[in-house]
């Protein structure tokens, strides 16, 4: 391995960690990074294979997710991560989701649009991409409505202690006292459930069997939580920096525009350019090889999917934006054949895939129905933040609503 120049937490990095990835690809395929104390690989064919080889495991999420939600099926191995992820995974499909989702998020993303009558400026990440996600959520969850004020307290807080890299003792005593409240809250809606079964998720988890025994209560509080924070941060995220890359390249939204049938190209597209989550974490079990050198049991390796995005192997000229390139297929790329590093691979692949490009589709298609003329409003382009996920912060837009006819 040789010595590089790359921190994660340093201004250049953090202002723009793209300028780096292909530095990775080619001079450091393979890095220690001494401030995480982690190895990072970066190309799509390693990335590939840390997702999907067992020598590679996710037990990090045991110090990453278990203080917040306790196990999830994140961590779970084999025929345990199975039987767990099956219990929700068929109202994760697509039909299913179609007869029972889409009127959900219909709803919410008119009513959200409601508030934006009569107005020439939104901030369309704070009033709109961060509330939908979560309100779909909970309305799959079956939760009140009423109580969305809280539900977002709690997901911010779970959102921070999530992304603690810098290991903030405020932020992880916030973020157990949400899940605590969280917890108590759930408590006896899972005793109703179980009870009571609905058609909902929670109804789904409190009826689920595996081998003849129902899933603990604290197993099911979890698993909610996970639902909650895991759909919700980077839906909102995927759909904000839809809209950015599109501000940014006028032309391509222009064919949009002009051709409807290019949206799922172009939700691929930026899903491939602006990955929601840009790192995440895998175990080794034993030491292993992979390109630029060897990795020693036991170690944390940070799985770059942000740059695997951006490969040349796989990508041609990957750091442009173009909704018209040959190589992404949209039939695949949302499934778990993806073509895609973003939604992970392998047997945690992301299993609300679906769910979230239906929610990007449905946001889109309003977007682009409601506002006739939209740009960035006058501060121009608001940029990026982030590391472990990437995203634009707020994302005000001037707008003139097209005429009802
Ligand atoms: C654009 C939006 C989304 C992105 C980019 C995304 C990304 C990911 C990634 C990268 C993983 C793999 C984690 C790993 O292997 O370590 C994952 C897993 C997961 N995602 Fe998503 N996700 C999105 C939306 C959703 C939604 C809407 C839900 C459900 C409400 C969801 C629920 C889950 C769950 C439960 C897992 C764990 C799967 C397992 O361990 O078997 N995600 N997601």
């Amino acid at each position: 391995m040789v010595n590089h120049n790359i921190n994660f937490f340093s201004k250049p990095y953090q202002d723009n960690p793209y300028r780096y990835y292909q530095e990775m690809h080619e001079q450091y395929p393979l890095f220690f990074h001494e401030p995480t104390n982690s190895y990072v690989i970066s190309s799509y064919e390693d990335v590939e294979r840390a997702l999907k080889d067992p020598v590679f495991s996710s037990r990090n999420y045991s110090w990453q997710v278990e203080p917040l939600n306790g196990v999830t099926i994140l961590q779970m191995e084999g025929k345990e991560h199975t039987q767990y992820r099956n219990t929700v995974a068929s109202n994760f499909h697509r039909q299913d989701l179609v007869e029972q989702t889409l009127p959900l998020i219909r709803k919410n993303v008119a009513s959200l649009f409601d508030a934006f009558k009569g107005r020439k400026v939104i901030d369309l990440r704070k009033e709109f991409t961060a509330l939908l996600p979560l309100r779909v959520i909970i309305d799959m969850l079956g939760l009140p409505e009423k109580d969305l004020p809280v539900f977002q307290f709690w997901y911010h807080a779970f959102a921070r202690f999530l992304q603690n890299i810098n290991g903030s003792e405020t932020v992880i005593q916030e973020g157990k006292a949400a899940m605590d409240a969280f917890r108590d809250y759930v408590d006896n809606i899972v005793d109703e459930r179980t009870e009571n079964p609905g058609n909902d998720l929670i109804s789904v988890l409190c009826s689920a069997q595996m081998e003849g025994k129902r899933m603990s209560k604290e197993r099911i509080v979890g698993y909610c939580a996970l639902l909650l924070h895991g759909g919700g941060e980077t839906t909102d995220k995927a759909i904000a920096s839809l809209f950015r890359n599109l501000l940014l390249h006028p032309d391509q939204l222009a064919l949009l525009k002009q051709d409807r049938s290019l949206l799922d190209a172009a939700i691929t597209e930026s899903l491939r350019y602006s990955p929601p989550a840009h790192m995440i974490l895998r175990t080794t079990n034993e030491k292993v090889k992979v390109s630029g050198g060897e990795i020693p049991e036991n170690a944390t390796v940070v799985c770059m999917l942000g740059a695997a995005n951006r490969d040349r192997r796989r990508f041609k000229n990957p750091d442009e934006f173009n909704i018209l390139r040959k190589e992404l297929d949209t039939k695949t790329a949302y499934t778990g054949i993806t073509n895609l590093a973003t939604f992970g691979m392998g047997p945690h692949v992301c299993l609300g895939v679906q769910l979230a490009i239906m929610e990007m589709q449905v946001a889109s298609d309003f977007v682009l129905d409601y506002m006739e003329e939209f740009q960035f409003a006058d501060g121009g382009d608001p940029g990026e933040v982030g590391i472990f996920t990437r995203y634009p912060d707020s994302l005000p837009v001037r707008f003139k609503a097209r005429e009802a006819n």
